[in-house]
């Protein structure tokens, strides 16, 4: 298994090009179960999740094909030749469950296997199968799979989440472009990701109203045809190299997106004492100062501050000055990678789902692990900051979501190189 080897202590300096949004492109890929037309995907990243998915969708009948060195995926679903999503391939990953909608919406029917938990908490799909039940779906459970059938097709309903779920509001949403009749998705996800999506099937011919608002209003239409769609930046990845500019007090823009991208996160940057100023091609970040500032967060569905981007945020608060608490509230269980800071010399304590980081702290290189994507890369940012060597073990958690994560700091000055074995 490849690991990441870190060492500390050279202000990062230079340009990143952000990569297109792999949680956008995760659910625009199954999109393309809606038509029998191609759907044509430009600015994709390379990344295993989006190979995870590649290969969901050919074993659904699509044909997946990579172009331009797998910056864009031509999908064409002329028919799907099998209704099952199996365990196999749904466990590696959780976003396969967005299948479930386009299946079920062309075809009728749809067999999808549960996730079950993974390391960040029990996450289970009960928001999703009720979206669909509201469209008229009938499920049943058995042997682990969902089997969802409406033989007459779906029916416009009125979805109510009760929580602005991501992926529900995808499946509700991408389900009912086929329905028919009128559906409206209440307390939707209002996501980046998901106005990217909404755009993706207007270009595809669904007719869609208030994507980015908590309420979105779809009118079905009998058939979708193809389209060709350029893929978001990915404002996690943009996120997590500020945060690197910042945490080795460097200089970088990033290349490919705009402030407004991280909106609430760069709110809480500056905050802490980091500038973040649009630029030409951009975003420039670096230190107002030499010190950063403590700092509160309560991570929260957008346009709040964002849980995929609070495991970086608590590697950068260890060095502010002062006593800073981040509450998690959108998952239960995402504070494995404090035990791993704390080996690095970082002063953390967790209360429940609010953690408490007392800076600064003198962070050393250590051996660490991960146990998921996010996590992951918070300690190869605590290593870009580290007084000698940090070794990030599973690194197969950082290939999930960040392209070529070694390749982008060393080009900017870090000190780290990839051990494969
Ligand atoms: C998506 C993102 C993930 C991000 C998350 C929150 C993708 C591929 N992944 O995940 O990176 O961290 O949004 O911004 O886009 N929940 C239920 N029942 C459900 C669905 C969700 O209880 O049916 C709970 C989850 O357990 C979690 C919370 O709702 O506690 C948020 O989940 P959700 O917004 O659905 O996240 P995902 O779509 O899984």
């Amino acid at each position: 298994m490849d690991r990441i080897a870190v060492r500390g202590g050279t202000p990062l300096k230079g340009e990143i090009a952000i990569s297109g949004a792999k949680n956008a492109c995760l659910t625009l890929m199954p999109a393309a179960l809606l038509t029998d037309e191609p759907l044509t995907l430009t600015n994709t990243p390379r990344l295993a999740d989006i190979k995870t998915m590649s290969e969901l969708l050919e074993s659904l009948g699509c044909e997946v094909a990579p172009l331009q060195d797998r910056r864009v995926l031509a999908i064409g679903t002329e028919r799907i030749s099998n209704h099952t999503a199996h365990y196999d391939i749904v466990r590696k990953m959780r976003a396969s469950i967005l299948v479930l909608g386009p299946m079920l919406a062309r075809e009728g029917e749809a067999i999808v296997s549960l996730p079950g938990g993974c390391a960040i908490g029990a996450r289970p799909v009960d928001l999703h199968l009720k979206a669909m039940e509201a469209l008229g779906a009938v499920l049943e459970l058995e042997d682990g799979y969902v089997h969802a059938s409406a033989p007459n097709g779906l029916t416009g309903a009125v979805v109510d989440l009760p929580f602005a779920s991501v992926g529900a509001t995808e499946n509700a949403l991408m389900a009912a472009t086929l329905a028919k009749g009128e559906s409206v998705i209440r307390n939707a996800a209002r996501e980046p990701e998901i106005v990217d999506l909404a755009n993706c099937l207007i270009a595809m011919g669904a007719k869609i109203e208030g994507a980015g608002s908590s309420e979105i209003r779809i009118q079905g239409v009998p058939r979708l045809h193809g389209a060709t769609h350029r893929v978001i930046a990915d404002r996690i990845e943009a996120g997590t190299y500020m945060i690197a500019a910042a945490i080795t007090n460097g200089d970088i823009v990033l290349t490919g997106v705009t402030r407004d991208l991280v909106g609430a996160f760069a709110d809480k940057l500056e905050e802490a004492g980091v500038l973040v100023e649009d630029v030409e091609h951009g975003v420039r970040v670096r230190r107002a100062g030499e010190h950063l500032k403590p700092v509160h967060i309560e991570t929260e569905p957008f346009p709040g501050f964002p849980t995929d981007l609070q495991a970086q945020m608590m590697a950068l608060l260890t060095l502010a000055e002062g006593d800073s608490e981040i509450e998690e509230k959108i998952f239960e269980n995402r504070f494995m990678h404090v035990p791993e800071l704390s080996r690095m010399g970082a002063h953390i304590e967790v209360h429940g789902g609010a953690a408490m980081i007392h800076g600064p702290a003198h962070l050393t290189g250590a051996p660490v692990m991960a146990t998921d994507l996010r996590a992951s890369v918070s300690l190869v940012l605590a290593g870009l900051a580290a007084e000698g060597e940090t070794i990030v073990n599973r690194v197969y958690h950082l290939d999930r979501g960040y392209e070529r994560v070694e390749e982008k700091l060393s080009a900017c000055g870090a000190n780290i190189r990839r051990l494969s074995e």
